[in-house]
């Protein structure tokens, strides 16, 4: 890393993220760090200009008293203690900083320079691939995702062809999602992508199954399988690209093992397909992950991507799946999309989208009955996806996808809008 560090050492606090967010939105790079790491390793980070010590009131990690070491306090870099007054420390807070304080730290004390932007963590992040791949390949599964995006991106950026982009389309895909997947990676960005169209083969597995869990179970391990069959044709890879970003470390705990069996990571692929793992993005925020992806010139509409569960559609058309219902669901969630767009909910509501039920009611159509499916529209709002309140959409905007919904799609006579929030309900419906 060139450019200057903060260091934030975990004494415990819940706080760590906050400070280190607010010293990257300085401009200046900040990183969390157990509370005994080594001098030696502190060192190897390069470019450290601070340290923090954030501790909780009793500073403790995992029902253990801790403190860093006396290396650590002697080794020569500025120190701030927050929270627990030390005598080995020189700027002692027992609340957290405010900004002003903080930028005094970051700035004067520890003479940092804000040269942490998107630019320059590209730079210096192609430069790391390079050094790490060196002339090998790297295989990367890209889903479509916000993160396996922007990691093809970068890689691209750093390797170009020496990247294999896998694209599995699961026949469970939003409309036009694998079509847009190769447009940008393929005609725009110029990827080495393989597209595999493995739509019947997931239908077929998945015929006549209407428990959610085994639906879940089939699509991951077919997912998995379908990945490996692609891999083993595959010629010198030593590498697999990943999606992790920093909130997945953090939650792991702040130290990662470098050398990871792939099948940890990917969820199963077998013990003789070994790769080391190559995870540009950990370092980065979900907010810094777009800012990187618009940098490289991804659209926007694939960097601010809703959440989309990797079961895709198949959890959205209830019980057992069926081709009528799945293209209802495809239909009228693309209807949705477009509607909410256009009435810029797109940019305020978390996640929306249409499930499909199975089973149908009684309506009336050309002056004939009818008797056929139901859209149900779901939209809700959340922080963290484990609690979620439902989005009070406008009725007009309502009217407007119901008709749509009945006028387009074939199979339904119904739409109704789901007002319950989580808990009870969960977000998706299976
Ligand atoms: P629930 O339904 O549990 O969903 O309230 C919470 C969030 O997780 C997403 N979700 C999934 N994501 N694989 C995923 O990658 C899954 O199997 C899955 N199931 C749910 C869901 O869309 C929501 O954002």
């Amino acid at each position: 890393m060139k450019q200057d560090m903060i260091v934030i050492l975990d004494l415990g606090s819940t706080e760590n993220t906050v400070i280190a967010r607010q010293i990257r939105d300085m401009g200046v790079y900040s990183e969390i760090h157990p509370h005994d790491i080594t001098v030696e390793e502190l060192k190897a980070l390069q470019n450290v200009k601070g340290i923090i010590l954030n501790g909780g009131e009793n500073r403790v990690v995992d029902g253990t008293a801790v403190d860093v070491s006396s290396e650590l306090y002697n080794c020569g870099y500025p120190m701030m203690a927050i929270d627990h007054p030390s005598a080995k420390c020189e700027q002692q807070l027992t609340e957290l900083p405010s900004n002003e304080v903080l930028k005094k730290f970051v700035f004067d004390t520890c003479k940092a320079a804000p040269n942490w932007n998107m630019k320059n963590f590209i730079e210096d992040q192609a430069e790391l691939i390079r050094s790490q791949v060196g002339d090998r390949k790297v295989l990367l599964a890209l889903s479509g995702g916000v993160d396996s995006s922007v990691v093809a991106a970068l890689l691209i950026k750093a390797i170009g062809q020496q990247l294999v982009c896998v694209h599995v389309n699961h026949g469970l895909m939003r409309k036009n999602e694998s079509e847009s997947v190769i447009e940008v990676f393929r005609n725009q960005l110029h990827a080495n992508l393989i597209y595999v169209d493995a739509a019947e083969r997931f239908l077929g597995k998945l015929e006549n199954v209407s428990d959610p869990e085994q639906k879940r179970k089939i699509i991951g391990g077919e997912f998995i399988r379908v990945f490996e069959e692609e891999a083993r044709k595959l010629e010198g890879i030593d590498f697999l690209g990943q999606g992790t970003i920093y909130p997945d470390i953090i939650e792991s705990g702040t130290k990662t093992a470098k050398m990871v069996k792939s099948h940890h990571n990917v969820g199963g692929l077998p013990e003789d397909l070994k790769f080391e793992l190559v995870e540009p993005l950990k370092q980065l925020f979900k907010d810094e992950v777009r800012a990187c992806g618009l940098e490289l010139g991804l659209p926007a509409s694939m960097v601010y991507r809703q959440p989309f569960p990797g079961p895709g559609l198949g959890v959205r058309c209830l019980g057992a799946i069926t081709r009528d219902r799945l293209e209802a669901v495809r239909e009228s969630d693309a209807i949705l999309r477009e509607e909410f767009e256009k009435a810029g909910l797109d940019k305020k509501v978390w996640q929306y989208f249409t499930v499909v039920p199975d089973f149908k009611s009684v309506g009336v159509k050309h002056n004939a009955r009818s008797f056929e499916y139901m859209v149900i529209i779901r939209a809700i709002n959340t922080i963290d996806a484990m609690s979620a309140t439902i989005e009070r959409v406008d009725w007009d905007v309502l009217q407007v996808i119901t008709d749509r919904i009945l006028a387009e799609v074939e199979n339904v006579n119904r739409v109704c809008y789901d007002m319950s929030p989580k808990p009870p309900a969960t977000i998706e419906f299976e």
